[in-house]
């Protein structure tokens, strides 16, 4: 007890000190945001120290570990100290300022702290000296992350901060110091959960020299071509000096610099110099930036654990600093925050550069792109974006079913740990590749929690749905044919939940160990299916995992939000399917597509579309970029997690020529490729699908040559692209690429690979006036089209040297088993080919299938005879441009929807209009009280939402005005627009 009353007795006494100093602090009626900021002098150069901490959510550490301060060896950084520490000496100084940012750390530590500190942060943060900047759970990754999972661990954060803290935890400013490159979507993310400003400390070194020059480090960014202006408009500024301290002036523990010595009686009094050496550094900054006021980000990572170092120091700068001013000094020094600088900015009333593009790639040297990580790690990648999926369809189980979900036949479920799991994964260093490999494994840990936790939910939604609570299982290794269920069993049913808000059509293939099986829908109607062959690379990558023969292959339909059953059972005494022929046939077809073959080589030479006639060839293999090792002439940087160097232009083909087997019946037809024992595909085409199915294969890339790998396949067409191509922005809008170009700034290209790799998120397109090829892939994934009419993409990396960035290991993944194997990844590619004005009628869609997967689940024996088969959470499928983003349980009574316009304003002739939704008429079983529109954060009310506005240098034409609802129940949405509610519910 002694050490908790010190505590208390310490935090009155300097709360009165407070009180008592004199300092412009009203206690009584206490003022947050802009309002609380600091006075500045509009005669002189106002300089904004910021202090901070940059606090990654796992890196070289866990994000546990950085929390209680564990694993020192690795890396000195205790955030919980970092708290403490700060906490204690914003009481010392009203002036003092402060900002957080990770609302995962600020969230452990604020549950372990008593009232009485609990009071006191309160009362800090309402007075501004403590304030809240960017608020997510983590600060997202901007390349390999899916806007999806972006606005729900932002959602989460500052959820967090607005139910502890009100109005004044509410984060007026985004800001991603660290992040390796920014994309589009997260600005226009930004912009629509109210922002007023976002800074950023990494871009292009070519692009930060040009704009140092024009004075263009502030812009205004206008981040979507769809909605209009300034909805997805964000004041952007590019700080100094990264996000550290500028030189000489880092007082942190960490540091080394000089401290203010100004006792005269003692040696090696500094004043004079260190205020000499700041005011030329203040001027100087001040030559690139457009106002008399400049930022200082007075801090670094996991800095300010031993704040009072920090602050005595600062302290005294002020003052020495400012005593100048006297002497005719013009430069005013200020604690201050982002948002209070921001405040500054805008007071100038200027106007700013217009920026339309985006800030990928990242190279911060003329050989250092920062594209690797675009792939890195794609097991992760995989099971991160499988894992939005399955949250997904936890969330709308748990409205779905209501409170029984949570407690029901199978205990006590919650979507609460894998939310924050998921939440977790969307940092700079997690989803990105670019932790250590100890750190990986905890993420990836995390997620698998987060599933159980959800598994227990989904099982019980599914009994209260369903009116049965037989045992069910769920086979998460389909992917390489296992489950135990379906291959031991003679009859049983297969549930197919389908998260999307429209009707999906599924191939399923599962694992099984009879020769033929008879299926039936809900109706009892039998479905085709047919029983073939498990490939060989199937059953070297499963091992000892599972004993399956065959797979059962079959379409299925489901309803939107909701399910249907399926019923399978062995047919006896069938003869075993044929075995796989040994050759590749010269075309492979169904009513959509042609496929055709090299006979000679196995390889794809041609895809055609049968329903609009069009064919383009098609030839497709496998490469590899040999990694540099860091040893060569130009430059000594290799490739490793983040950066991407090949030390040739010219990949290794893998093989020229590969091993065929084919198999072909009336529901699919597969040719299966071995192109080398480490590397396999199966070309696939169901009969009812519109797409070209490429499923690779790769791994374990082998080494034993001592050559780091980067493993990319290439699809080579006969498209004229003239240099162009085309990527997703965090799965959403579309930007355009073109070759060794950037939009704005003259770009001397030193990479000709990795300097014109870009993120691929959801898809990537090359098209030209006749012919779209779009590929949809199944994770983030790195690409390029490095010569006219060709795409590639990376699909796997193994590498031998850190790329000395801080990570401190080579990727070099092994095997799951911990082997000195190199880790085998398997994915897929889905390819389409359409006329460019109507491909995104089908490219929109199918993405959006692939994010939000079909659920089975699996059930022994024959269906119950009470139970409920068939069930649609909606009254109707929604509008096909309508996606339905988000639902999920917000209190006992409310739900949060969040419903999107999935086109661009000109990619559809179809669907890129406005589209009006019935949220009264939404749910079939949840009846709706009341609607009140929310911010896309869901931390402000709609109606409460003011931005900031500014003014871009040059205006484009002004926008239509857009149409408004016609009534509170009906709502309009516009291309690309995303509206956010709050459902007052009632559930059974
Ligand atoms: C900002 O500048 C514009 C155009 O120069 C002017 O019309 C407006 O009055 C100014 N606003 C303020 C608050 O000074
Ligand atoms: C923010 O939190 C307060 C309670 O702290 C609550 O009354 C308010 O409704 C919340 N705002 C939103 C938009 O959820
Ligand atoms: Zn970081």
């Amino acid at each position: 007890m002694a050490p908790y009353q010190y505590t208390v007795v310490v935090l009155v006494f300097s709360l009165l000190q407070s009180g008592v100093s004199g300092f412009p602090t009203n206690i009584r009626n206490p003022v947050c945001g802009y309002e609380s900021c600091p006075a500045t002098d509009p005669s002189m150069l106002n300089v904004h120290l910021v202090p901070h901490t940059h606090d990654d959510v796992g890196w070289l550490k866990t994000v546990d570990q950085y929390y209680y301060g564990d694993r020192n060896d690795i890396q000195h950084a205790g955030v919980q100290y970092i708290l403490d520490s700060v906490v204690q000496e914003l009481q010392k100084d009203p002036a003092r300022r402060f900002i957080y940012v990770e609302s995962a750390f600020f969230y452990r530590w604020w549950r372990q702290q008593d009232q009485a500190t609990r009071r006191v942060v309160t009362q800090l943060v309402n007075e501004g000296r403590l304030e809240f900047i960017n608020g997510g759970w983590c600060m997202s990754d901007e390349a390999t992350t899916h806007y999806s999972a972006v606005i729900d661990q932002m959602t989460l954060g500052l959820r967090f901060l607005n139910d502890t803290f009100g109005a004044c935890g509410r984060p007026r400013v985004a800001w991603h110091i660290d992040p390796f490159g920014h994309a589009r979507e997260h600005a226009s993310i930004f912009a629509q959960m109210g922002y007023d400003g976002f800074f950023f400390g990494r871009l292009d070194y070519q692009d930060k020299s040009r704009r140092m020059k024009a004075k263009e480090l502030e812009l205004l960014w206008r981040a979507s071509e769809s909605l209009s202006p300034p909805m997805a408009d964000l004041f952007t500024g590019i700080l100094p000096n990264g996000y550290n301290p500028p030189d000489g002036f880092c007082w942190d523990q960490s540091c080394s610099d000089a401290p203010i010595r100004d006792d005269p009686y003692l040696e090696d009094f500094n004043v004079d110099e260190m205020v000499r050496k700041f005011l030329e550094t203040a001027h100087s900054q001040s030559k690139i930036y457009k106002t008399n006021h400049i930022i200082m980000t007075m801090g670094s990572d996991f800095q300010y654990e031993n704040a009072n170092l920090w602050y005595k120091n600062m302290d005294k700068l002020i003052r020495y600093v400012n005593g100048q001013q006297a002497a005719g000094s013009n430069v005013n020094v200020l604690y201050s925050t982002p948002s209070c600088y921001l405040q500054e900015l805008h007071r100038a009333n200027s106007t700013w550069a217009l920026k339309t593009d985006d800030f990928f790639p990242y190279a911060d040297d003329a050989h250092d792109f920062w594209t690797g990580y675009f792939t890195s790690r794609p097991a992760l990648k995989r099971y991160e974006r499988q894992s939005n999926s399955y949250l997904q369809t936890c969330n709308q189980l748990e409205v779905l079913g209501g409170p029984r979900s949570r407690s029901g036949p199978y205990g006590k479920g919650t979507s609460d740990t894998l939310r924050k799991a998921m939440a977790v994964a969307q940092h700079h260093d997690a989803v990105s590749g670019t932790e250590k490999q100890h750190v990986a494994y905890d993420y990836a840990r995390r997620l698998a929690s987060g599933w159980a936790y959800c598994k227990v939910l989904v099982r019980n939604s599914l009994a209260v749905l369903t009116g049965s609570d037989a045992p069910r299982s769920f086979c998460e290794n389909l992917n390489i044919s296992v489950c135990p269920l379906t291959e031991s069993s003679k009859m049983f049913t297969m549930n197919v939940y389908n998260p999307l808000a429209h009707p999906v059509s599924w191939s399923v293939r599962l694992p099984v160990n009879g020769s033929a099986y008879s299926v039936a829908d809900v109706q009892g109607k039998a479905v085709d299916s047919e029983v073939i062959p498990v490939p060989k690379a199937t059953k070297a990558l499963r091992g000892h995992r599972g004993w399956a023969l065959n797979e059962l292959v079959f379409q299925v339909e489901a309803p939107p939000l909701g399910y249907t059953t399926y019923s399978i059972s062995l047919l006896q005494n069938a003869p075993p399917p044929p075995p796989p022929r040994p050759k590749a046939p010269l075309t492979i077809q169904n009513k959509f597509l042609k496929v055709t073959f090299d006979p000679a080589t196995g390889l794809l030479s041609s895809l055609s579309n049968l329903e609009t006639q069009q064919s383009i060839k098609l030839s497709q293999n496998f490469y590899w970029y040999n990694a540099s090792a860091g040893n060569n002439e130009d430059s000594i940087q290799p490739s490793g997690a983040y950066i991407f160097r090949p030390n040739c232009s010219t990949p290794f083909i893998i093989s020229k020529t590969a091993k065929i087997q084919s198999v072909q019946n009336g529901v699919v037809q597969e040719v299966r490729q071995m192109f080398s024992p480490w590397l396999s595909q199966v070309v696939r085409l169901y009969a009812d699908s519109r797409e070209l199915e490429l499923e690779w294969t790769v791994g374990p890339v082998p080494i034993e040559d001592a050559l780091g790998k980067e493993v990319i396949t290439r699809l080579d067409t006969d498209i004229n692209t003239s240099g162009y191509f085309y990527t997703d922005s965090n799965g959403r809008e579309v930007l355009e690429r073109r070759r060794d170009y950037r939009p704005t700034w003259d770009l001397k290209q030193s990479e000709p690979i990795a300097g014109n790799y870009y993120p691929i998120n959801s898809r990537a397109y090359i098209k030209d006036k006749e012919s779209q090829l779009t590929v949809v892939t199944d994770r983030s994934q790195g690409g390029s089209s490095i010569v006219d009419g060709s795409l590639e993409i990376m699909l796997h990396r193994r590498l031998l040297y850190d790329d000395v960035r801080g990570v401190g290991e080579p990727l070099n993944e092994t095997s799951e088993a911990g082997g000195p194997e190199g880790l085998v990844v398997r994915g897929r590619l889905l390819l389409s080919l359409t006329p460019p004005d109507t491909a995104a009628d089908s490219h929109r869609p199918l993405a959006q299938a692939q994010v939000l997967q079909p659920l089975l689940s699996f059930q022994e024996g024959p269906a119950p005879a009470s139970a409920r088969l068939e069930f649609s959470g909606l009254q109707a499928a929604l509008p096909p441009a309508v996606h339905l983003l988000t639902v999920s349980q917000w209190d006992y009574d409310s739900v949060l929807l969040r419903l999107e316009h999935q086109y661009e304003s000109r990619e559809s002739k179809a669907y890129s209009q406005p589209v009006t939704v019935n949220l009264q008429k939404l749910f079939s079983t949840v009846e709706v009280m009341g609607v009140t529109e929310m911010s896309l954060g869901a931390n402000q009310w709609k109606s409460e939402m003011s931005r900031l506005v500014w003014r871009p240098s040059a205006d484009a034409a002004p926008q239509p005005k857009q149409p408004s609802d016609p009534s509170p129940w009906e709502i309009t949405l516009n291309p690309m627009e995303i509206r956010t509610f709050l459902l007052r519910v009632r559930q059974s």
